[in-house]
């Protein structure tokens, strides 16, 4: 059995954060973002987690926080881009609810994630090949467990927030319950 949670997987900067708030708030469910439990267990920014402690530790936590979210609750999870890199979690994620993964040409993800610099896996000498790699490497691994793909590459936040919604509204699954 699936549970109620409306699930936001994806790439870096392909929207999900903002989506997610968008959802939780007009849903008025809780949100979770394993991002923001992983920097909350370790009290430290993601770029610190990594320098410090390195990539394995946060993917530790990152299936451990994943864990904790009950699959009782009607709520909305966000996650890390990498999240999909371990099998368990894609298990993980189905379990919860409906797996909605945004995408966005690989352009829009470079300008996007280039206004920041808090993404550890992009401080490379060449980020923008560092992106397609990651994305090549990754696409498959995100459509392998959602449930429906959304292109967020020309949308606002409230139209990614409306197309995810119009998604789990219309998923058979959803229908049925
Ligand atoms: C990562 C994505 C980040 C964060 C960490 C690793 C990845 O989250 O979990 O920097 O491996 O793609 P966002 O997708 O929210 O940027």
């Amino acid at each position: 059995m699936r549970g109620r949670a409306l699930v936001l997987i994806g790439f870096m900067g392909c929207g999900k954060s903002a989506a997610g708030r968008a959802l939780a708030h007009r849903l008025r469910l809780p949100r979770f973002d394993t991002d923001e439990m992983v920097v909350a267990h370790f009290g430290m920014p993601i770029t610190q987690i990594f320098a410090q402690l390195g990539e394995a530790q946060f993917r530790e936590r990152e299936s451990a926080v994943l864990q904790k979210i009950s699959s009782d609750q009607e709520c909305v999870v966000v996650t890390g881009g990498g999240i999909v890199l371990r099998r368990e979690n894609g298990n993980a994620l189905r379990r919860l609810g409906f797996v909605a993964h945004l995408f966005a040409r690989e352009d829009v993800i470079f300008d996007r994630v280039s206004r920041r610099s808090t993404r550890p896996l992009l401080q490379t000498a060449n980020p923008r090949t560092t992106v397609m790699k990651l994305m090549q490497t990754r696409a498959a691994l995100y459509r392998a467990i959602a449930d429906a793909s959304i292109d967020t590459s020309d949308l606002t936040h409230a139209q990614v927030a409306d197309a995810v919604l119009d998604a789990w509204q219309h998923h058979p699954e959803t229908a049925a319950l």
